[in-house]
């Protein structure tokens, strides 16, 4: 019974590595260690969080390296966490979203169906919501229009799970999720970028002057139901389900931003921005679905969790924050 962990290096991929493997659980990671943001960064979280899984340097592109570990490891299970992520950069990088999301994803299932994976979990994003977007974000909601290229992939790794279930009855569950944060988390999101300036007394940029709401979701929350999705594959025709794992209780750019400035001991110097194409003007989850299914229940509030991660913005960055 191994479990293939792709994007094992990644932010949420080496927590829920390191879950998994204090569970006892065997478990092999694949990562492309690419340089979206610093490579570096990835190697010392895995260093710091899960330095006893077995991590291979792979691209999900590379079909026959793919289909060779597939042989060695048989994996039993898949949690797919490996995506070229970020709303922002899909709007100057197309191709990057194309390669990883869709040829990446699709080189998966194939494995995953022929090599008879019991569970494939995926991690789709809230991102899929778009411009249908009604808070709260219930899964009946339609995801058919997209505000970003990365968005639209999500929302097609949702459909191509769908028909692998159809098709082929593999069991896949995709997990939408909503602004994970915590220590070693992505420097290219808010809690990352905006600590860092803060602590450095460098200027935030504040989208949408500040007029945003975001359902910020701490990473041992998320990891719980990551774990959990995986225990319950779908017993439904076909067997394929989506879930929302967030908060449920979004909070204003301006009280995420004066928390930072607590925990740092300085005040945010802000420059209002207009709204950035693709992005979105709420999140907010309805998580009543993965309650009942295997009873997520976040209960990580900001004021607890973002602390935490302006402390180890200072620890690790240090004079490079
Ligand atoms: N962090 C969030 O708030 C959030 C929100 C919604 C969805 N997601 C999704 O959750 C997943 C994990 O996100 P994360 O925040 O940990 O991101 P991350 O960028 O830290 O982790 C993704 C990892 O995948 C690796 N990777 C990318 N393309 C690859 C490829 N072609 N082959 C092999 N490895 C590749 C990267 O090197 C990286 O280490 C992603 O699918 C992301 O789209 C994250």
């Amino acid at each position: 019974m191994t479990i293939l962990v792709t994007g094992a290096a990644g932010f949420i991929g080496s927590y829920v590595c390191r879950a998994l493997r204090a569970r006892g659980q065997a478990v092999v990671g694949l990562d492309n260690y690419n340089d979206y943001y610093e490579p570096q960064l990835k190697r010392d979280r895995v260093a710091a969080l899960c330095a006893d899984v077995d991590i291979r340097a792979l691209d999900l592109g590379d079909r026959d390296g793919l289909a060779a570990l597939f042989d060695e490891v048989a994996p039993t299970q898949v949690i797919h966490l490996a995506a070229q992520a970020g709303v922002r950069y899909s709007l100057t990088h197309p191709h990057a979203y194309v390669d990883s999301n869709l040829v990446g994803f699709v080189n998966l299932l194939e494995l995953c169906r022929h090599r008879g994976v019991q569970h494939l979990v995926y991690a789709s994003s809230s991102s899929v919501y778009g411009d249908s977007a009604v808070a709260p974000f219930s899964e009946d909601q339609r995801v058919d229009r997209p505000r970003s290229l990365y968005a639209a992939t999500k929302a097609a790794n949702e459909l191509m799970a769908h028909t692998y279930a159809h098709l082929y009855g593999l069991h896949a569950t995709g997990l939408r999720f909503f602004t994970v944060y915590g220590p070693w988390g992505r420097p290219d999101m808010a809690p990352l970028l905006f600590s860092r300036a803060v602590l450095a007394g460098r200027p935030i940029e504040v989208f949408n002057h500040g007029r945003m709401r975001r359902d910020f979701t701490w990473i041992d929350d998320i990891v719980a139901g990551v774990l959990g999705a995986l225990a319950h594959p779908a017993q439904d025709d076909p067997p394929h389900r989506v879930f929302n794992l967030g908060n449920h209780t979004p909070v204003e750019l301006e009280r995420f931003i004066g928390v930072i400035e607590a925990a740092a001991g300085q005040p945010a110097e802000k420059v209002y921005k207009p709204m950035q194409p693709g992005d979105m003007v709420e999140t907010m989850a309805d998580t009543a679905r993965a309650k009942a299914a295997f009873g997520f229940e976040p209960t990580t509030s900001i004021e607890t969790g973002l602390p935490q991660v302006v402390a180890w913005c200072r620890e690790y960055f240090g004079a490079r924050a």
